[in-house]
């Protein structure tokens, strides 16, 4: 059975296997470009990869209405449980990994900052390798390009997800770099297009991501999704 992943909008992703999926950085209901609300979701695992409004908004909501654990930096899992009283929390940092029976996730290194909503620290930021059902796929989270992104290069990914927006991440030049080093079967740009400082051409990063690299770029609408 393959592996499905669908866009949100902005940096939040669901990465479905059968009746099973994960939910990245749950940013919807006040999201400009989601495509349903939190409401709508039900996962069985959420990931965080900072602490910042655009990836943790809805992270507490849904967590307490599914139970769902959620897999975070120590200091964010700390402050959901002990701030929104989220019942299941999974700390985590850098370069740990964890063995769900289904899924395997990893905590990797950012280049971004993460101070939550209320001005509580919220650790280091991170991106995560996920494995599941033998794909493998690493969601680099805000961060700029990083020459140990090669690290991560092997085993081979079967996709990379990558912030295009520039601003405050990576932009479509430093994402090329990365792209080489990472050598994804398939790249997927994100945290672009949900306001205007963070627009991008992707029509444009599409062919110079075919013309410099050998990864398929797959850019989806948000609330589009695609299987690997
Ligand atoms: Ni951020
Ligand atoms: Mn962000």
């Amino acid at each position: 059975m393959s592996v499905s992943v669908r866009w949100l909008g902005h940096a939040c992703w669901e990465v479905r296997h059968g009746e099973q999926s994960i939910l990245i950085d749950p940013f919807l209901n006040e999201s400009p470009t989601a495509p349903c609300k939190a409401e709508d979701l039900s996962p069985d695992l959420i990931l965080i990869t900072h602490g910042h409004f655009d990836h943790i908004a809805d992270a507490a909501s849904i967590a307490i209405r599914t139970g769902s654990p959620v897999l975070a930096c120590y200091e964010i899992a700390t402050w959901l449980a002990q701030q929104h009283q989220v019942p299941n929390t999974i700390g985590m940092n850098l370069g740990g990994g964890i063995d769900l029976k289904w899924v395997r996730v990893k905590f990797v290194q950012a280049w971004h900052s993460s101070q939550l909503p209320d001005g509580s620290y919220g650790g280091n930021p991170g991106g995560f390798i996920i494995e599941l059902a033998d794909k493998r796929i690493y969601l680099a989270g805000d961060t700029a390009l990083f020459s140990d992104m090669r690290l991560f290069a092997e085993p081979k990914l079967d996709l990379a997800i990558l912030p295009i927006g520039d601003l405050f991440t990576m932009g479509p030049e430093d994402s090329l770099q990365a792209i080489q080093w990472l050598t994804p079967a398939l790249v997927a740009p994100s945290h672009y297009g949900t306001w205007p400082p963070i627009e991008q051409d992707t029509d444009a990063w599409e062919k110079k991501v075919r013309a410099v690299t050998d990864a398929k770029p797959i850019v989806v609408a948000p609330g589009d999704s695609f299987e690997l």
